[in-house]
């Protein structure tokens, strides 16, 4: 086969690009300790349910504040535990997730709390609740066949 002479100093060019660019990033994502989105902290996914204080997951208040929260929740295929969290109209609470397994996401509607859960990670997000009502917790990224049953809500009162 005959490739003529400019299409191969093109291609030549294209690899070469891929190649340039390819270790651009994997020196900077090294060099730079560049991780997951939102995650903080590491935690050994297979002793979750030992480590404080995901031992005790849900809701509780920061002392010394009026209304402050902290949620600690764990995404386990495919359910969230806490599956539900009641949170006072006003609150503003950071939540900690983490996942047990695979990767998952964390989203509440109506709010700009948006993770991505990666075993062996703890991501974090603050919101405020100003608005009283229903706020649905889904799981936004696809972590097996029963994904779409992954959700919980957020009651605000
Ligand atoms: Cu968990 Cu999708």
């Amino acid at each position: 086969m005959h490739i003529h002479r400019l299409e191969k100093l093109w291609l030549g060019f294209g690899i070469a690009s891929l190649i340039i660019f390819l270790a651009i990033i994997g020196t900077a994502a090294i060099s730079e300790g560049i991780v997951p989105p939102s995650n903080r902290q590491t935690i050994d996914p297979a002793k979750v349910a030992v480590t404080p204080p995901f031992d005790h997951p849900g809701l509780r208040p920061v002392p010394g504040s009026t209304n402050e929260y902290t949620a600690y929740v764990i995404a386990r295929y495919p359910s969230f535990d806490p599956h539900e969290i009641d949170v006072p109209a006003g609150a503003k609470v950071t939540f900690y997730v983490t996942s047990t397994d695979v990767v998952h996401g964390f989203f509440i509607t109506s709010t700009d709390v948006n993770l991505m859960v990666v075993p062996g990670w703890v991501s974090a997000a603050t919101h405020v609740f100003r608005t009283p009502g229903h706020y649905l917790l889904l799981c936004n990224e696809y972590c097996g066949v029963e994904h779409h049953f992954m959700y919980g809500a957020v009651e605000v009162r």
